[in-house]
């Protein structure tokens, strides 16, 4: 054989190997893998961490420095202000406080300005304002009406945004999937699965890239388990329990955990065998198809169409926006007990919509 061809066919062997050795050494994890009991000894409910993981979800879930708490002294800001319609009741020092907190939680690289003319602070003219106002109402509703959920925890604007305008973790409704529309026969539609987005939503699971639509948005049925023991009596197909699946995933990935979390893996669907923690994420559930059903989609006509989806719809809220990676957003450290202006709903006039 020619010297050229024989160098050509090793060089595509060692470009082969190198395309198999990469991968092995640097895709596989450290064995620093921890399993910590969950639930009755003898369950078999482990749950796995990997303390490298750990190590840097923890360094990203920080609490950041804010401003102290102030007395009500002094005037109150409906008294002081011209258009204050959530925020009325506190006194001007605590007023802008808040407005400090807010630049220093969702706009800190663009200070005031990213919600107000600096030339007339009660004007409604940046949309970025509008949105804002109905921010504090969603944030209040959250920590008055679902403590089933954040109990006395709560959570500030920072618990979502984290200094960002728009929170990392956000999510649109996703194109439909091809023949998923009637009229294309026996098309076969693959409903996104083994979808690019895939791999950050249902955690590089070969399932449904989109279960929020259907159940974060929606109210669709997220139960698939016969409650009977018979043949014939389960209604729920495959691709309905693919549904199901994807949206686990997505909810295990979010908090950081396995399905024991929240399940005892030899009987998923029975709630007396399950952990308190399911219960929790029960609400937690209800409680973000309401804020996503009554306040991030009504703002549609107010969002500018560059910050929409491509059907669009305005970015939605689901588990990971608040979580983060972690089983109790921050850890659990509660930033709203230091802000009771947030932690019930104002009892000024309902300015939407
Ligand atoms: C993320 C958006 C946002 C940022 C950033 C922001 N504000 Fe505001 N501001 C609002 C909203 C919303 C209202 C109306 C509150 C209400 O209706 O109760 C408001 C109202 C005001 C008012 C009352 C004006 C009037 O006469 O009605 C003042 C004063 C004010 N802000 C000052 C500031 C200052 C100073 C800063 C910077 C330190 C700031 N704001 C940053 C959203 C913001
Ligand atoms: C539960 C999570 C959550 C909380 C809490 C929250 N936000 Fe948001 N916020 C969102 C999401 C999601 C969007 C993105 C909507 C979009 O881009 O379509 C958003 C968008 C915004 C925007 C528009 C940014 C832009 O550039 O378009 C502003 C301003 C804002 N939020 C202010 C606030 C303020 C102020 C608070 C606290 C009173 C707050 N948010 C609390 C989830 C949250
Ligand atoms: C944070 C808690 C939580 C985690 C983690 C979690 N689940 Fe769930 N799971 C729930 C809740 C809550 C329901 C019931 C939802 C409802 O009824 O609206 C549920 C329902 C289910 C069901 C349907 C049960 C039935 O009655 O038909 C299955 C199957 C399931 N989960 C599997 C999993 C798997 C597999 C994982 C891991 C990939 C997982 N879950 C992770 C909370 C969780
Ligand atoms: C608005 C922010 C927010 C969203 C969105 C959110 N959570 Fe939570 N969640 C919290 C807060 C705050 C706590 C902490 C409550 C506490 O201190 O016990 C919590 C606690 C929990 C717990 C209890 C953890 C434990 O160990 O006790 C579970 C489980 C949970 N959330 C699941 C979910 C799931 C599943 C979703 C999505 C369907 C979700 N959460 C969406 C804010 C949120």
């Amino acid at each position: 054989m020619n010297y050229g061809i024989k160098a050509a066919v090793l060089g595509l062997v060692g470009i082969g190997a190198a395309f198999l050795v990469i991968p092995m050494v640097f895709g596989f994890q450290k064995p620093m893998i921890e399993t910590v009991q969950h639930g009755p000894r003898g369950v078999a409910m482990g749950l796995v961490y990997n303390d490298g993981d750990l190590a840097k979800t923890a360094a990203a879930n920080k609490v950041p420095t804010y401003l102290p708490k102030l007395p009500a002294v002094g005037p109150k800001a409906s008294a002081v202000y011209k258009n204050v319609q959530v925020l009325g009741d506190l006194s001007v020092g605590q007023f802008t406080r808040l407005m400090a907190s807010v630049t220093q939680w969702v706009a800190p690289q663009q200070g005031c300005n990213y919600c107000h003319n600096p030339a007339n602070l009660a004007e409604d003219s940046k949309y970025t304002k509008v949105v804002a106002r109905r921010m504090l109402q969603m944030t209040q509703n959250i920590n008055q009406n679902w403590t089933q959920h954040v109990v006395a925890t709560g959570v500030t604007c920072y618990t979502c945004h984290r200094g960002l305008n728009i929170p990392a973790n956000v999510w649109t409704n996703a194109t439909p999937a091809p023949g998923s529309d009637s009229g294309m026969g026996f098309a076969a539609m693959n409903f996104g699965i083994a979808h690019p987005t895939t791999v950050t939503q249902a955690a590089v699971a070969s399932l449904p890239s989109d279960p929020f639509t259907p159940y974060l948005e929606g109210a669709q049925n997220i139960r698939v388990q016969s409650t009977v023991a018979l043949p014939g009596t389960d209604r729920s197909s495959i691709q309905q329990t693919d549904w199901t699946y994807a949206l686990m995933m997505h909810m295990s990935s979010s908090l950081g955990v396995n399905c024991t979390y929240c399940h005892n893996s030899r009987a998923f669907s029975d709630w007396s065998q399950s952990p308190p923690q399911r219960v929790t994420a029960w609400y937690g559930i209800r409680m973000v198809r309401e804020m996503n059903n009554g306040y991030m989609d009504p703002l549609a006509p107010v969002f500018p169409d560059y910050r929409k989806g491509p059907m669009g719809d305005v970015a939605k809220v689901n588990c990971t926006t608040c979580h983060q990676g972690v089983y109790k957003p921050l850890y659990g450290v509660s930033m709203a007990k230091d802000f009771p202006e947030l932690q019930t709903v104002s009892s000024s006039a309902h300015p939407y919509p």
